[in-house]
């Protein structure tokens, strides 16, 4: 069901790489109540994924640009306002990536050539974003931006490795760039803690089918999917929640505030 809640809103749209991704659902849904938005992911994405075809079908222009790099995030920005014909009102980051965790390296034994990169890509990366954005004065007054994260920011996931450390340090710059971008320029920064999704991100860390099928347990509503994200982001987007930010919001049907359920506790309790 479409709305029309993002009509005449103009954005841009980071991390689609397939029909999996957060953001590739994201753009079909804003593109579904009336966004327009242009599309980017890092040059190294553009030869794996299938963005051309989500491009396509949302009649939308691609810019490629590697997240770490300022001047690329400065052309990304000037063509997007260029292109879309006016200031930016919604910013997706949905970038993330661990060097550590997809080689299999652990975490008290990293290396920190990769932790370093990871973490310029999946939180520094958000800061450069957010700064291109003001420095530039790309952002249209009650603006929206956002940022996914996963609960290891605040709670131990073993096996999510230096991603968790990358994410609390992401869901700090929402904090403290919101601050600013408020203030400012009446713009509203939030991360959205997203339950374990099947990407491929998702699955790039080790046992992610058995910690999916726990986490949907634990939860009352059920893992919150891809398509949930989208149209959370989308209310995020829209003028409905103008005063909403500097949160970080849980899209996780319950899990984080749980300490056990009944369908969790059956694995254990004996007949
Ligand atoms: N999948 C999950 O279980 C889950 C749960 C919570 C939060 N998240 C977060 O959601 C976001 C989106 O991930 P996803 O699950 O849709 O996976 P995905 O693999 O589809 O998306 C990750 C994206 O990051 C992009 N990227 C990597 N390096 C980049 C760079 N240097 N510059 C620009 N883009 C770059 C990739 O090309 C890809 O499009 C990430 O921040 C991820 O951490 C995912």
């Amino acid at each position: 069901m479409a709305y029309d809640l993002l009509k005449g809103k103009r954005g841009i749209i980071f991390g689609a790489l397939d029909e999996n991704s957060i953001a590739w659902k994201t753009a079909e849904r804003v593109h579904e109540e009336g966004g327009t938005f242009v599309l980017t992911n890092a040059p190294i994405a553009m030869r794996m994924g299938q963005i051309d075809q989500l491009a396509k079908k949302t009649g939308s222009e691609i810019i490629p640009a590697d997240a770490t790099s300022v001047e690329d995030l400065e052309n990304l920005v000037a063509k997007s306002v260029e292109i879309l014909g006016g200031k930016i009102d919604f910013v997706l980051h949905s970038i993330g990536m661990s060097i550590n965790v997809r080689k299999g390296k652990h975490y008290t034994n990293q290396n920190y050539e990769w932790t370093q990169k990871g973490t310029d890509v999946s939180a520094m990366s958000f800061h450069k974003v957010m700064q291109t954005l003001y420095k530039a004065d790309a952002m249209n007054e009650w603006g929206s931006i956002v940022a996914l994260t996963y609960m290891a920011a605040q709670r131990v996931f073993p096996d999510y490795n230096d991603m968790a450390d990358n994410k609390a340090y992401l869901e700090s710059i929402a904090r403290s760039f919101g601050y600013f971008f408020g203030k400012d320029k009446k713009v509203r920064v939030n991360t959205i803690s997203q339950s374990p999704t099947p990407t491929t991100a998702g699955q790039g860390v080790k046992g992610f089918d058995g910690f999916i099928a726990y986490a949907d347990k634990m939860s009352p509503l059920g893992n919150a999917t891809a398509l949930d994200c989208a149209n959370y982001t989308i209310t995020l987007f829209s003028d409905l929640t103008k005063r909403v930010t500097l949160q970080n919001l849980y899209n996780d049907g319950g899990f984080s505030n749980m300490g056990v359920s009944d369908q969790v506790m059956e694995a254990f309790v004996k007949e």
